[in-house]
């Protein structure tokens, strides 16, 4: 048995400690002991302005949340599991030295708006983090992409080479989806900005609050309109998991091409030392663990998405204390996506690009078959007869171990007397990227322009 608790009147007996420690969330909601401050300094900022409490009493309690928020932040503060959760611990500590005055601070409060008010505090701090360290990755691959319009890569589709592409293409398409990411972060930060401080347990309070005066004081656009709702969903956890769990998507997506990248079959990329890895048996070994982690960490940001989506499904309205599981998926994402995202940026910033590998490697292929079949087809040739002539082509030249390019004019002259010199020229790779130049296509235009698009947008 412990000792009394903060809710302790009407009960006999206490907990076991083992069962105590299975309900409480001290061990994590710590995280949130700054903003769990900053939220009571605004109630009773506001508990002595509207004389629900006498000034002086609030101002004794604000002198000692102020030294609580001081001694957090040098490392002072020693957290108790028998005082359960973050806003008990802080309130002991407050009752420790300030006296029985602390007991006024829950006045027209409980811990249900409570800690969702912390909840959006601790989001919306997390959120504004996430969205410059995106705006970073997506400065460093634009500038990737500036200085690579006119190289030159395999564009793949089924991871076989397809058509050639501008590398300065397919970073843009990175690019585009990160600025999708911020848009949807940025989007979260709007759900994450309403207060829900004075809904008090589920219902609101007979005390005459001021939860405008509260959400301002806490930064916030404004409180929630029903009582219920501010206490009862957790939305704005589950967009924020789900916006992490598609960027996981994009950034692992890149970390896989990367992986490959660097591989010794493809040879596009060599990554910097500082981003790299060795093996302990193998010596020869420069290994991409920080791509594969990223790829890796994608998982557990998908499960802490789903972990809520199950936690949230059928509870009834208001508080359950199955909420309390809302927290450490959301700060274990928080916390992966912040250091992913920089990781990323470094990866990226420190790689060295090998163009001219990444150039001949569309020299022996046939991902200029294409260009043939366009070709014809811009002659009259109708589209599909094109394809059928240059299907056979391509299986004729794999029979003979050559490409299209290296077929002599006599042989292309049988085939149609519509295919003149020029055809050389077509076939080569940097005229079929040139030439594609349909809007948001790899032609270098096309690149010049989505980059200067996306500077004027950034
Ligand atoms: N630690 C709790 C949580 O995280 C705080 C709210 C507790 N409220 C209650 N009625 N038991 O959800």
């Amino acid at each position: 048995m412990t000792e009394k608790k903060l809710w302790g009147g009407r009960f006999e007996a206490g907990l076991e400690k083992w069962v105590e420690e299975f309900g409480a969330s001290i061990t994590f909601d710590q995280k949130m002991a700054e903003f769990d401050i900053k939220g009571s300094l605004a109630h009773v900022e506001m508990l002595g302005q509207t004389g629900i409490i006498p000034q002086a009493d609030a101002d004794k309690i604000k002198a000692g949340l102020e030294e609580l928020l001081q001694e957090y932040k040098t490392g002072q503060l020693v957290f108790d599991v028998s005082n359960e959760d973050i806003h008990m611990n802080i309130e002991t500590l407050l009752t420790e030295k300030i006296g029985p005055t602390a007991g006024k601070l829950h006045t027209a409060r409980s811990r249900n708006d409570q800690v969702a008010t912390d909840m959006h505090l601790y989001l919306k701090a997390k959120l504004a983090e996430v969205l410059e360290k995106l705006s970073n990755l997506r400065r460093t691959l634009l500038g990737l992409a500036e200085k690579h319009v006119y190289t030159i890569m395999p564009g793949y589709t089924h991871l076989q080479h397809a058509q050639p592409i501008s590398f300065g293409h397919h970073l843009m398409a990175y690019y585009n989806m990160f600025t999708r990411d911020s848009e949807r972060f940025a989007f979260n930060e709007q759900h994450a900005d309403i207060s829900p401080l004075g809904a008090a347990a589920l219902a609101g309070t007979t005390f005459p609050i001021d939860r405008k005066m509260t959400a301002d004081l806490m930064g916030f656009a404004k409180p929630y309109s029903n009582s219920l709702d501010a206490v009862s969903d957790r939305d704005f956890i589950l967009e924020f998991l789900s916006n992490a769990s598609i960027l996981m998507i994009h950034m692992s997506r890149i970390c896989e091409e990367l992986i490959s990248w660097c591989s010794n079959e493809f040879k596009f990329v060599t990554l910097s030392d500082t981003f790299s890895t060795g093996s302990s048996i193998m010596p020869q070994k420069k290994n991409p663990d920080m791509a594969e982690l990223i790829r890796g960490k994608s998982g557990r940001v998908f499960g802490n998405l789903f972990g809520l989506l199950t936690v949230m499904k059928s509870l009834p309205l208001a508080y359950n204390k199955d909420l309390q599981e809302d927290k450490e998926g959301m700060f274990d994402t928080a916390e992966t996506i912040t250091v992913a995202i920089d990781i990323l940026a470094g990866m990226l910033e420190t790689m060295t690009v090998n163009d001219a590998h990444m150039a001949e490697s569309t020299e022996k292929d046939f991902s200029n078959a294409t260009e043939l079949a366009d070709y014809l087809a811009v002659k009259g040739v109708p589209f599909r007869q094109a394809h059928e002539i240059v299907g056979k082509l391509v299986l004729e030249c794999t029979k003979n171990g050559h490409y299209l390019q290296d077929i002599p004019f006599e042989r292309y002259q049988e085939i149609s007397d519509l295919i003149k010199e020029d055809i050389y020229t077509a076939l080569q790779s940097k005229t079929a990227v040139e030439r594609r130049n349909s809007l948001g296509g790899t032609g270098f235009d096309q690149v010049k322009w989505q980059i200067e698009e996306a500077k004027k947008a950034f």
